[in-house]
């Protein structure tokens, strides 16, 4: 994958940096990012849209991953930038990402989270519901503010991937039902307010989708609606966002479209609708997180307890697991893996590779293909962990969250240092009085 090689020692190297040296410099469990293949995932994007007659704009989900390193890269590359709490546009900001180009998202935004966002003076709210369009009304009234902002809608596409990760149902917490009347309403309520701007519809039907023919029924079913709108309200269409979701190679069963047929289908079909309505194009907006990062992303581990119960299961255990990713216990999730200091040896056994939770369904991956030779101290990596695996990281047992290298052409550079047991104590305070005394 990516810039993965191995050297004359039969070291796994990654943007030509041996990962045996990266454990022995920063420790484990390590993230390492390679960051010539986001890069390559960035252009692939960008290459689908600029052949298309279409005006396009590619924002990061940045929830797949979210650090002030990995938004300036997002930047540099000229990409614009969705983010879903006060947090991650914290993150942003800080980042010096430019606000124009930030999309905000998420179906309880706070009083203090809008009102930031409105101080920073983003470009584009997408906005959930209508306590949201309400309170969103109210603020920018007050401070005499305008604010662009995109409807989410839930078109009612069962987009086929795991049932946690499925949003574009009916049922669903996310954004106005497009067939109940709902997202209707919102739009009547945009074109009263003198504070919104209503520039287009969004909808998100999945993540990990395989199958770019969900795409285009979430677009079929939105110019069904929207051709009575605009005649209606004078509703224009100026951006259409049909957000992310699209799918990864995490194991062999695994198959992905590539990033270009999803970009065609979509444009195709935005295309095809608007000649039909003879109406102009609107900007496509997609979001993709997963397919710019998670590809990049490998953790490494040291291997550590070994138990073998004849007949049934050899366990290797590792100095993470699901504090460090939580996907494989949360969706069973399938990753792939292999003893990087020994990347030449037969993966001539099988495995299951335990992390160090107390939980027994705290398993990274169940039976891999490992070297018989694989011993204590070795180094595991596990691929494709770059997308929702440290930003879902978490204190369970209190461990330590890793730290994070990007690695290119042949030189490393921490990006997030590792936590200290210091780190994990840090915002307690100890007790004064016991409430037994
Ligand atoms: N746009 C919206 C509105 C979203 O809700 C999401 C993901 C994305 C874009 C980006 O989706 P992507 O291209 O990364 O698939 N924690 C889960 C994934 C949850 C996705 C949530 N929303 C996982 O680890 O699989």
């Amino acid at each position: 994958r990516g810039t993965q090689e191995v050297n004359e020692n039969g070291h796994l190297t990654i943007g030509g940096v041996d990962t045996v040296k990266l454990v022995r410099e920063y420790g484990s469990p390590l993230y390492v990012y390679d960051i010539a293949l986001i890069k390559e995932k960035v252009a692939e994007f960008k290459k689908a849209f600029s052949r298309r007659e279409v005006p396009w704009q590619v924002a990061y989900a940045s929830k797949a991953f979210s650090s002030i390193a990995m938004i300036q890269l997002i930047n540099e590359l000229d990409l614009s930038l969705d983010v879903v709490s006060g947090g991650e546009l914290y993150t942003a900001v800080k980042a010096g990402f430019p606000p124009e180009r930030i999309h905000f998202h998420g179906n309880n935004k706070t009083p203090d989270e809008l009102k930031l966002a409105l101080d920073e003076k983003i470009g584009t709210i997408i906005v959930d519901n209508f306590y949201e369009l309400t309170l969103l009304d109210q603020l920018c009234a007050e401070r005499h503010q305008t604010i662009d902002v995109l409807l989410r809608t839930t078109p009612g596409v069962e987009a086929h991937t795991h049932t946690y990760i499925m949003t574009g149902q009916e049922d669903s917490k996310f954004g106005f039902n497009l067939n109940n009347g709902s997202l209707e309403e919102a739009i009547q309520m945009t074109s009263d307010s003198p504070n919104i701007v209503l520039k287009g519809l969004h909808c998100h039907i999945g993540s990990q989708i395989f199958n770019d023919k969900s795409f285009a029924q979430a677009i079929n079913k939105m110019f069904q609606k929207f051709d009575k709108w605009r005649k209606q309200y004078g509703f224009q269409l100026n951006v259409l966002n049909v957000g992310g979701g699209f799918g990864i190679k995490y194991s062999e069963e695994d198959e992905p479209l590539m990033i270009e047929k999803f970009v065609d289908t979509i444009v195709d079909t935005v295309i095809e609708e608007c000649n039909r309505l003879s109406m102009a194009y609107p900007e496509i907006w997609v979001e993709p997180g997963r397919i710019l990062v998670g590809e990049a992303g490998t953790t490494l581990y040291t291997i550590g307890a070994f138990k073998d119960i004849p007949q049934t299961r050899k366990y290797i255990s590792v100095d993470g697991g699901m504090t460090d990713n939580l996907r494989p216990a949360l969706y069973q999730a399938k990753y792939e893996c292999m003893v990087a200091n020994k990347a030449l040896a037969p993966a001539d056994d099988t495995v299951t590779v335990a992390g160090k939770c107390c939980e027994s369904g705290d398993i990274l991956i169940w039976d891999a293909k490992l070297p018989k030779v694989t011993e204590p101290n070795d180094i595991l990596a596990v691929f494709c962990t770059g997308a929702y695996g440290y930003a879902m990281a978490n204190h369970y047992n209190r461990i330590p969250k890793p730290a994070v290298v990007f690695v290119e052409n042949g030189s490393a550079q921490l990006v997030i240092q590792r936590e200290t047991y210091e780190d994990l104590i840090k915002h307690e305070l100890p007790l004064i009085q016991s409430v037994l005394v």
